[in-house]
């Protein structure tokens, strides 16, 4: 059976591929990551959707993938309608900001979402934004430069920068006015999530995406009956447009040698 494709900016959807290996242990996954070209939040539609049409083109050219997961908020938000229209018999599972399940979380009300710039400047994303408005206060903050900063591991700049921008987001807390849910909306972010929980406090709900996005996934194969079968062994293949080093280095770090189990 073939595998089915993962792909981000950099090391960011192995967040997402965690949750993909524990919802669906039989499959085999090929995660591929755009390290030379990322990272896409600062750079603008045009930028996002070429690189997003060429890591398709190769996950299916090379790998013959059966689905593919763009674990990339950014690149959901620039490019996910084109694939859609180009590749209209593949499975195709894209990545949102979780404000629906925030807005179901939060008592307060009052909501941070972090995301890229090119995530809440996306038209998707307005859209997302303007149907929940009514219930919920949203403080939405670009985060620039924190995907970065994780991608190359640089940890003193990850941790001045959660500082900064959980700063930008409000008063954090659970008494009324306070903001007690924090959307991580790009797929860097749960890696940086000590951090930023050293500034929230312990008792705000961070919010990703991981466990969603698995279900959604699992019902679209299903759905065209592509489940891999319960004899099936399954395990994750790397991949990249750049060396493969820093993102099995990243895979081993976040996934553990159990997660990331070649296959
Ligand atoms: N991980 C990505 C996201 O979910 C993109 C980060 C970046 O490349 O700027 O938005």
């Amino acid at each position: 059976m073939a595998a089915i494709g993962v792909f981000d900016s950099g090391v960011g959807g192995l967040s997402v591929l965690a949750a993909l290996r524990a919802a669906l242990p039989h499959e085999r996954f090929v995660y591929f990551a755009d390290t030379p070209y990322a990272p896409y939040g600062e750079r603008g539609d045009a930028y996002v959707i070429e690189r997003t049409r060429a890591v398709t083109g190769e996950l299916i050219a090379q790998h013959g993938i059966k689905a593919l997961v763009v674990a990339c908020n950014t690149a959901t938000a620039a490019a996910i309608h084109l694939l859609r229209a180009e590749h209209p018999t593949l499975p195709l599972v894209g990545l949102e900001p979780a404000l629906k399940p925030a807005v179901a979380a939060s008592r307060t009300r009052r909501i941070a979402v972090l995301a890229t710039r090119g995530t809440l400047a996306s038209a998707k994303f307005a859209a997302l934004h303007a149907a929940l408005a009514d219930q919920a206060h949203f403080t939405l903050v670009p985060c620039d430069g924190l995907a970065r900063a994780i991608e190359v591991d640089d940890r003193a700049q990850v941790a001045s920068l959660c500082e900064r921008y959980v700063h930008q987001a409000g008063h954090f807390g659970s008494a009324d006015g306070q903001v007690d849910t924090l959307v991580l909306g790009c797929t860097h972010y749960p890696f940086a999530a000590e951090e930023l929980r050293r500034h929230t406090g312990a008792a705000v709900r961070f919010i990703d995406t991981g466990a969603p996005v698995a279900q959604q996934t699992h019902r679209l194969l299903q759905a065209a009956g592509r489940l891999a079968g319960p004899q099936a062994i399954g395990g994750v293949t790397l991949a990249s447009s750049g060396p493969l080093e820093p993102l099995q280095a990243a895979a081993l770090r976040w996934l553990g040698p159990a997660g990331l189990h070649q296959g």
